[in-house]
């Protein structure tokens, strides 16, 4: 689905920050007239500017907001409307100090920083509210404006006493009484149980951080909490007038937030994408891999529409342990590798780097010598340049029929339980090793959720799936008997969606389609390893080794070395129409590349490009009214791709017969060639 930006297609933009300058009114004039030398088209404004809206309470000031709007809209520059949620003015905290938030330790923080806001305060919602419905009648109709992006960066949690008494509402709403919650989170253990709903705290490191169906619960309701906060800084713009759709920008793999729950929140997704390129040893392509992975998980959210990069740097970040710049090529090929799996912008922080400030020396299109010659403004013009060419690509995307669980709620459930790898489970790096498999292919892939809908699909890889909630026992059976091909692997099946323990046979209600039972699981140390032959090769085993009894199953593979060497490690059993493999151990990336690689050819699956792809190259697509390839070189040297059948350049239209060769950091978009 294309959304409608008043007619625009790829969106090229960034943050701008204009009220940092409002006393230099030169520099302003110089931004406008450098974006449209960058091929900008819109910018995000607004996000940081509560204290230039409201100086003063009640006082509100957007004479100047509305005039840089106007200017650039008469430039042909769009805006994203930020809402100040982010960051509130020091006046507002200084005079209503329940406006900050409460750490974990239960003392209130002080003025300072962003994100340091409680979510249920009413004074701050209805500050937000009020603010935000400002904007909504000054600008919510204004031609130029395009979107919202509500916030910044929600994240974390408060823990001051009006979240906590939030919870307990919660709590009651969904379990109805103690009893029901004392069983669901098993308190009878070590004595927890609670008579009164006030002995209820949230989970703190200094209180109770035993009972996982607390925590996971508290992890829940702060989702909830963010996203009735953002109903809130929504509402206030739709009661004073604004039809336009809502974006936030999200983090990928953010821990505290269950992403999946804003599917039905914000009209379209958007998020911020700094991948650490250039790390010393390896190359680029784990980071490609990596960065690709984020790109379609964040575009899983929102299945049915494209995605917006809301930001990237266009050169170096100020926050890494070593910010190092792009080299050569990679801004072109980062910023198109979002718009390969599926993006329908490239947007950067940020357009000016500030004066002062934590973010001065972040990277920037035009830096502090004010120029638009150098290296980093012309990458950024190019990329303009070549996203106007791709506007036929708006609304489209990869329909893949592959898919990968990620589960946040799953995810908490294994980073807050105990064993039986305290030293570590890497839920995210399995997740992201499986993920790298059908990169490495280019094989369209979406990420789904335990809540997610799993028709369509065909093959769907469910990595660690610790915990089974919303009846994904039921919707993996039916997926397979169906005809669908399951790849479970490892710690699977083994408590509900409270952290309790299924009692029977593991994978919990899965053990006739797996055609197996899980009896025991081994941890490694992080320097040991087993290993398995698969398929002629061997492959090294770690993390975890279960001890699988298989009923049904044939065994694929066998462990080669500890007491359980011989038995069964790598498994696969039909059942009904389908197929369930079952993966007993950890593996190592050549195992899940050569695994998937091996399934997903012998499904005859669609890959975006129909080659063997060399190691470091990547391929996506997008489907307009033909499929569009987009092929990708992390390598910093050249590569070539040898082809199955002629291809035209998309951009060009030059025809490649036998390959299309790329040079470092290139990317090329393909079609079929067709001879008329
Ligand atoms: C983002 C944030 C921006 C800016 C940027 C720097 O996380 O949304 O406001 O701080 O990081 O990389
Ligand atoms: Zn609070």
């Amino acid at each position: 689905m294309k959304p409608d930006f008043k007619g625009l297609d790829m969106l090229h933009g960034c943050d701008y920050n204009p009220e940092q300058w409002l006393d230099m009114p030169e520099i302003l004039e110089q931004d406008i007239a450098c974006m449209k030398k960058a091929n900008i088209n819109c910018v995000s404004v607004g996000i940081f500017s509560w204290a230039c809206l409201e100086p003063e309470e009640g006082v509100y000031r957007l004479g100047w907001l509305a005039e840089i709007v106007d200017r650039l809209y008469k430039n042909g520059i769009y805006t994203i409307l930020g809402t100040p949620s982010g960051a509130r003015p020091v006046w507002l905290a200084k005079k209503y100090p329940e406006v900050l938030r409460v750490a974990p330790d239960m003392t209130r923080n002080l003025m300072g920083a962003r994100h340091n806001h409680c979510f249920t305060s009413p004074v701050y919602r209805r500050k937000v509210y009020e603010v935000n419905a400002m904007l909504a009648k000054t600008l919510g109709n204004h031609p130029g404006v395009i979107l919202w992006h509500i916030s910044n960066e929600y994240s974390g949690a408060c823990f001051c006493p009006l979240c906590q008494a939030e919870f307990r509402i919660w709590l009651k709403n969904k379990y109805k009484s103690l009893e029901n919650l004392n069983k669901a989170w098993w308190t009878a253990f070590w004595s927890h149980r609670y008579t009164d709903w006030s002995q209820i705290e949230a989970p703190v490191p200094k209180g109770e951080m035993d009972v996982h169906g607390l925590t996971l619960d508290w992890n829940r309701f702060v989702t909830d909490r963010t996203v009735d906060f953002m109903k809130n800084e929504i509402a206030a713009l739709r009661e004073n007038g604004s039809q336009l759709p809502v974006t936030t920008n999200l983090m990928e793999f953010h821990y505290s937030l269950n992403y999946f729950k804003f599917k039905d929140i914000i009209d379209i997704v958007s998020w911020d994408s700094y991948p650490m390129w250039h790390l010393p040893a390896g190359g680029d392509a784990a980071m490609g891999a990596r960065t690709a992975c984020c790109h379609d998980l964040m575009r899983s959210i929102k299945k049915d529409r494209p995605f917006l990069l809301m930001e990237s740097t266009p050169s170096m970040t100020n926050w890494f342990p070593v910010s190092k710049l792009k080299k050569p090529g990679m801004h072109m090929l980062s910023s198109m590798q979002a718009i390969a799996h599926g993006a329908d912008s490239v947007q950067y922080f940020q357009w000016r780097k500030s004066r002062g400030g934590s973010e001065k020396f972040h990277g920037a299109v035009v830096s502090h010598d004010c120029r638009d010659d150098t290296r980093v403004f012309k990458d950024v013009a190019e990329v303009g340049e070549r996203l106007k060419k791709l506007g036929g690509l708006c609304g489209s995307l990869p329909q893949a029929k592959a898919a990968i669980f990620f589960d946040w709620e799953n995810r908490w459930a294994i980073q807050e339980t105990k064993g039986p790898r305290n030293a570590g489970m890497h839920y995210e790096k399995t997740v992201i090793a499986q993920y790298r498999a059908f990169w490495e292919m280019g094989l369209p892939v979406d990420f789904v959720d335990m809540e997610s809908d799993l028709t369509g699909y065909s093959l769907i890889a469910a990595p660690m799936l610790y915990m089974y909630r919303s009846g994904v026992e039921k919707k993996l059976r039916a997926f397979v008997e169906n005809g669908g091909v399951l790849v479970g692997s490892f710690f699977q099946g083994l408590v509900n969606e409270t952290d309790l323990c299924f009692l029977g046979d593991a994978p919990h209600g899965l053990t006739d389609v797996y055609g197996l039972r899980v009896e025991e699981i081994d941890a490694l140390y992080d320097e040991e390893s087993n290993s398995m032959n698969w398929n002629g090769k061997e492959y090294a085993l770690s993390l975890l080794c279960e001890r699988v009894r298989p009923s049904a199953a044939d065994t694929l593979a066998v462990y080669s070395r500890d007491f359980y060497a011989g038995e069964a490690v790598l498994c696969a059993n039909s059942f009904g129409k389908g197929r369930a493999y079952y993966l007993a151990a950890g593996a190592e990336q050549d195992f899940y590349s050569d695994f998937f690689r091996y399934i997903a050819e012998s499904l005859g699956l669609e890959k975006a490009l129909s080659a063997q792809l060399p190691q470091g190259v990547s391929a996506s697509r997008r489907i307009a009214d033909k499929p569009v390839a987009i092929v990708q070189n992390f390598n910093a040297e050249t590569a070539v791709v040898q082809l199955n059948s002629e291809m035209q350049d998309y951009e060009s239209g030059e025809i490649y017969t036998a390959a299309i060769e790329l040079a470092p950091y290139e990317v090329k978009f393909v079609k079929e060639y067709e001879k008329n």
